[in-house]
């Protein structure tokens, strides 16, 4: 399903839910029939997606890592055609704490990516500078390299492609960039984008994420260049995560 010119709204779940949290899923999606200008999805943990899929009806379902091969001797990984078996429409690609707590390259990532394209899946891929980065001056440098490295090259891209840009030090800090740093890098992320893929650069959706919460949605999203959110902790309950949906959907109204 492309939606390309709506707001998309992602809930990272990250190593959160068990069963029970499905009644959060089901609400969600529930509510989501009520903001049809907003793209709504969630990425639980991997036992969830099945069963995920199995009980929303609208919202988007992925994951959040694959691996890069399709089946093998790679134990405790999946591939991205195991995602999409399951039912996931996506998957996150690179988020910092598989690129810090896992090791992954930029290399790594973009044969993620490319194997996502490959299997038909839509792929979120997230970069974002740290804090000692940001303070040397270097974030854009730092991002455009990430980019450069990462994003894949293949057929579907970049039709199916969104990149998250998520700050390393406003992930689950409840600190955010200024809304001037946050259009700068969104601006310099276009600019990378169209200088990789020529003219379809220009339509992939570019997302903030990094303590995005009910109370700073609007402003983010504003911001020329954010094409939607990708929230961690504000999307573990279908209350908060849907007051940024509603964000959102204000946010298109105006
Ligand atoms: P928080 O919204 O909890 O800061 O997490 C952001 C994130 O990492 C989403 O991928």
């Amino acid at each position: 399903m492309e939606m390309a010119g709506l707001p998309y709204i992602v809930g990272n779940w990250k190593m959160n839910g068990t069963r029970a949290m499905l009644n959060e899923a089901r609400a969600i999606d529930r509510a989501a029939a009520r903001f049809p200008k907003v793209q709504v999805a969630v990425a639980p943990p991997a036992t969830l997606i099945y069963r995920t899929r199995d009980a929303a009806a609208i919202i988007g379902v992925g994951g959040q890592d694959c691996h890069a091969e399709e089946s093998g001797a790679f134990t405790g990984d999946i591939s991205a055609q195991m995602l999409k078996d399951a039912g996931a429409d996506f998957t996150i690609v690179g988020h910092s704490e598989r690129r810090t707590l896992h090791g992954e390259s930029d290399a790594d990532v973009k044969a993620k990516a490319e194997a996502a394209l490959g299997a038909g899946l839509g792929v979120i891929l997230c970069v974002g500078e740290t804090e000692s980065q940001r303070d040397a001056g270097e974030a854009e440098t730092v991002v455009g390299a990430q980019l450069e490295g990462s994003c894949p090259r293949v057929d579907g891209a970049p039709e199916k492609l969104s990149v998250a840009y998520e700050p390393v030090w406003a992930i689950g800090t409840g600190r955010v960039p200024s809304v001037e740093d946050v259009a700068a890098m969104h601006k310099a992320i276009r600019a990378k984008l169209v200088a990789l893929y020529g003219e379809g650069g220009a339509d992939v959706r570019i997302l903030y994420g990094g303590s995005v919460k009910a109370d700073n949605a609007a402003e983010l999203l504003a911001v020329p260049e954010v094409g939607g959110a990708l929230v961690g902790g504000a999307s573990l309950s279908a209350e908060s995560f849907l007051a940024i949906v509603g964000a959102a959907a204000s946010l298109d109204a105006d």
